[in-house]
């Protein structure tokens, strides 16, 4: 096993990520280059733009990851230090993934080391259970709930691994059923004429508002029902049990019908035009208030609040049908202010240990994806020559 060292490539959707971490608990280094500002001017993530920024941060970023790593260390890594590179093979763009495949595949053939694949979600579960391990805190009490919440994904998973063994197992419990959560809050801040990406915008500004001004009420989803437009398969058995699943899709029309109904337009263009003048503006701006009239707080806030309600009800109506002995959030939605208070005070409630990452590995980054490849490494579970790019994997 050597030491332990292993290069995480991550380019699953907008962040071209690299990062050496040795023996899934300790960070050397984390390099994540952001595309955001290039796709904020189309309000999301254009794929094709997107592969090329890719193709063009992979090498910087993996060099940066390398040279950061050396000077944690203390003494210099070389490519020849590691014991594998691990690569998000999925979900995601099926372009973008293919940048990180392919450089991962040719640096491993090159350097006649090990190839691990590594499925996006079981990373973001594992930044994590990295982070507590580097914390060195008592390991999470399996099983555990790990909700996954993100741009692209919502899902709920319940996780374990034997006694003597580092290999997981993942059942999914819950997913949804149309947008994910994070996509819910993207949207709404687009309509309401924020800055892109929207969860920074509306964490911000729901503080300002009564969370109870506009009663949004979604049902959960308590039986899993066929996808739109995909044939009902036969769930498979590591599938089988209670689902707790999720839909986001009506509280996006619910806040549109609120605006139009209520003659939001005007103020909405004005905020827009605003924005895009001074792009100095910024989430944590103060000033951003003031481009708020108090419906519009109101209206943030009482989304936010029922998202969050939404997450938290299914979150542990799971964990306490399930057995699940504590709770891992994790993804980009996990950065909300909100989410993590009310989750924390519940768990808090009923005894159950709680962890979220750090606000750097709660979005896409490479560590992760490093982290989650070690148990991998220890059971020499390695990827072949034909790891292709799966932009719909399944955990
Ligand atoms: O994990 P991530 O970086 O990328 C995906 O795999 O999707 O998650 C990005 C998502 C975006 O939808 C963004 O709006 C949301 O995470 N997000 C937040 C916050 N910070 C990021 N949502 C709510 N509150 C936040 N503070
Ligand atoms: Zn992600």
């Amino acid at each position: 096993l050597g030491t332990g060292l292993i290069l995480g490539i991550e380019s699953s959707c907008d962040e071209t990520a690299a990062a050496v971490v040795r023996a899934g608990s300790e960070a050397l280094s984390n390099v994540v280059a952001s595309q955001i500002s290039l796709h904020a001017n189309y309000g999301g993530v254009v794929p094709e733009l997107a592969s090329r920024e890719h193709l063009r941060n992979i090498v910087p970023v993996v060099r940066e990851a390398i040279a950061r790593a050396s000077v944690a260390a203390g003494h210099p890594i070389t490519f020849a230090d590691l014991d594998a590179v691990a690569v998000t093979a999925g979900p995601g763009l099926a372009g973008a993934l293919l940048v990180g495949i392919t450089y991962a595949k040719a640096l491993t053939f090159g350097l006649d080391k090990p190839l691990i694949s590594v499925n996006h979600l079981e990373g973001h579960i594992h930044a994590v259970l990295m982070e507590t391990r580097q914390r060195s805190e008592i390991p999470m009490e399996l099983p555990l709930l790990a909700l996954v919440v993100s741009g692209g994904h919502t899902h709920l998973y319940l996780a374990t691994h034997e006694q003597g063994s580092e290999t997981w197992t993942y059942h999914n419990v819950g997913r949804t059923v149309d947008d994910a959560a994070g996509e819910a809050y993207d949207k709404v801040a687009k309509l309401l004429g924020l800055g892109y990406p929207g969860g920074p915008w509306i964490d911000a500004l729901a503080p300002h508002g009564n969370p109870r001004a506009v009663p949004f009420n979604f049902g959960e989803i308590k039986h899993r029902a066929p996808r739109p437009g995909v044939t009902n398969k036969k769930a498979p058995a590591s599938n089988a049990g209670p689902h707790f699943d999720f839909s986001f899709s009506g509280i996006k029309t619910a806040v549109l019908r609120y605006v139009e109904t209520h003659n939001m337009r005007d103020s909405i263009e004005v905020r827009r035009t605003t924005l895009a003048a001074n792009p100095t503006l910024t989430p944590k701006s103060e000033a951003i208030v003031n481009l708020c009239d108090q419906q519009t707080l109101d209206l943030i806030a009482s989304f936010q609040y029922a998202v969050v309600g939404n997450l938290q009800r299914q979150a542990f109506s799971a964990a306490e049908s399930l057995g699940a002995r504590s709770i891992v959030v994790s993804g980009g939605v996990a950065a909300n202010s909100e989410l993590r208070r009310r989750l924390q005070a519940e768990a808090d409630r009923r005894n159950l240990p709680i962890a979220f990452p750090s606000l750097a590995l709660s979005t896409d980054n490479a560590a992760m994806i490093a982290a989650a490849a070690w148990p991998k490494l220890v059971a020499r579970d390695f990827a072949t020559e034909d790891l292709g790019a799966a932009p719909q994997l399944r955990l």
